[in-house]
């Protein structure tokens, strides 16, 4: 049996987070079994607070092969989950390094691709694409962290990265408006997965 790989993305404040717990939870309501987690820390945590706290910049080179490091454990956890049958929520995967490391920070996209072979080789069945202008996320957030504190076009260059991957793969992306009311959002999101529901 497989079950269902979904993601979440987006910039920070847009409710990513919220979006995958209330799925989460109606999915369980259902009598579905759900592994809910997220990245970065989803396959090492310990790297987790090292990633978004980490005083000194670094390479983007070396920011993206840490967040892969992580991905390609979290990767063997999502596999072990997807093989048991159940739904795979993760609030972020590939794309987040794809909109940051890539097109917010101006890494070779054909050589993160190279490297997401091994370290990211799932194809989230669907994503959901939470889309919010640039200033309402950094004023939702409130710098929360050292990606947060980046300056307003380095925010919209991811936006704007986060879109174009959005327009290359329209069957795997699903754009919400993040502005708009939660139970909207959710509502959309449901009826998004209703033809993978068997039950
Ligand atoms: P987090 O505290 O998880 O907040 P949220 O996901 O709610 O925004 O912060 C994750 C931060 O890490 C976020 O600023 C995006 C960044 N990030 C990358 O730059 N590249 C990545 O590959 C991932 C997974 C996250």
């Amino acid at each position: 049996m497989m079950g269902h790989f979904l993601t979440f993305e987006g910039p920070e404040g847009a409710g990513k987070t919220t979006q995958a717990r209330l799925l989460a939870d109606w999915l369980i309501s259902q009598g579905q079994e759900v592994f809910l987690t997220r990245e970065p820390g989803g396959g090492l945590p310990w790297l987790r607070g090292a990633l978004l706290q980490t005083p000194h910049p670094l390479s983007p080179e070396s920011e993206y092969l840490l967040f892969s490091a992580d991905r390609a454990e979290h990767t063997l956890k999502i596999q072990e989950a997807l093989r048991r049958g159940a739904w795979v929520i993760s609030d972020r995967y590939l794309d987040s390094s794809l909109a940051y490391q890539g097109f917010g920070r101006g890494l070779d996209l054909a050589w993160m691709l190279q490297v997401a072979e091994k370290a990211a080789p799932l194809k989230p069945r669907l994503t959901f694409l939470l889309d919010l202008p640039p200033e309402e996320g950094l004023r939702r957030a409130r710098e929360k962290n050292r990606f947060e504190g980046l300056d307003l076009s380095f925010h919209a260059r991811v936006r704007e990265g986060y879109l174009e991957l959005a327009r290359k793969e329209p069957h795997r992306f699903i754009v919400l408006d993040a502005t708009k009311p939660l139970e909207f959002i959710q509502e959309e999101i449901r009826r998004a997965i209703m033809p993978l529901c068997g039950f």
